[in-house]
């Protein structure tokens, strides 16, 4: 039996894991969703009744609301939390078919996206994780994963000439500093707190796409086949959700990942 706690629940990759996780009634799973309503009915109508699923409201940029989640949790729980999967995250729109050039010619459209990922990604985990943390270091498991991105390996940006979305692939990054400056802290506690990337996952929807927009995202798609020649296209939710728990299941602060920054297949191998 154990406990897990899920930002990012309403849909996409949060909420495959909390349908694969809770579909063992013996786990407890927390999902975070900023609209706890909503998803609680998703949940309840897409994975029937299960009582092992907890949805409580939270914002990963509102301070409070994480502190709220972490003090239900603790009741929830009993004082104790076996797993964080932080996988709450998001990409500026303004940026999703943008290289830096083009994002940083207005300063305001640039500042917006990068607080705009910043604080979701890296300082709301920052939070989660400080909230948190005394619950963990009660669990049997002890471990916290980040949802990153290969977009945050900067030899992959630089050789692959990987242009689109620059302030998401610095949050990512940045995400990862802060990942391996908690293990610093709390893996002589016996806390793995590690990253790791899904892959490409087919949870984004391209409705209204322009026909530039199309090319930008094509030309990216190909420099990321020169990477991988293999890539044939995204993965589904389930698939990258039983690829991940593969990769936490197996890592550990005793065979060193503390801190580290891998991918599904639990190397640097993105794709
Ligand atoms: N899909 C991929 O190919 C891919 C590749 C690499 C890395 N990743 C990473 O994997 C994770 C999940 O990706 P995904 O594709 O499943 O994304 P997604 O479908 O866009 O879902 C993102 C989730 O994050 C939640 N979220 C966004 N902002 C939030 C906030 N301020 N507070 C609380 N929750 C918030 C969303 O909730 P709302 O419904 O309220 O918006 C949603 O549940 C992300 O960290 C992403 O960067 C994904």
């Amino acid at each position: 039996m154990s406990t897990y706690l899920i930002t990012g629940v309403s849909r996409g990759i949060g909420y495959g894991f909390l349908s694969n996780l809770s579909s063992n009634p013996e786990n407890t799973v927390i999902g975070l969703a900023r609209n706890r309503i909503a998803t609680e009915e998703k949940v309840s109508k897409e994975l029937g009744a299960r009582p092992n699923v907890h949805i409580l409201q939270a914002d990963m940029t509102d301070y409070n609301s994480i502190l709220r989640a972490a003090k239900e949790t603790e009741k929830i729980t009993g004082g104790s939390l076996d797993y964080i999967i932080a996988n709450a995250g998001v990409m500026s729109p303004s940026e999703a078919f943008a290289n830096i050039g083009e994002l940083a010619k207005d300063p305001k459209v640039f500042d917006d996206a990068f607080s705009y990922t910043m604080s979701t990604n890296v300082i709301g985990n920052v939070y989660l994780f400080t909230s948190l943390m005394p619950l963990i270091l009660k669990g049997k498991a002890k471990k916290i994963i980040a949802i990153s991105s290969g977009v945050a390996d900067i030899e992959l940006l630089r050789k692959y000439d990987l242009e689109l979305s620059p302030t998401y692939a610095a949050s990512k990054a940045a995400l990862n500093a802060i990942v391996a400056k908690f293990s610093a802290q709390y893996a002589k506690d016996g806390v793995l707190v590690m990253s790791i990337c899904p892959g490409m996952v087919d949870t984004q929807e391209f409705a209204g796409t322009t026909d530039e927009q199309k090319q930008k995202f094509g030309n990216f798609v190909q420099n990321l086949q020169r990477y991988a020649p293999h890539f044939t296209g995204p993965k589904t939710t389930e698939s990258a959700v039983e690829d991940l728990l593969t990769v936490v299941g197996k890592s550990s602060v005793e065979n060193g990942d503390g801190g580290s920054f891998v991918s599904q297949f639990g190397t640097k191998q993105w794709l």
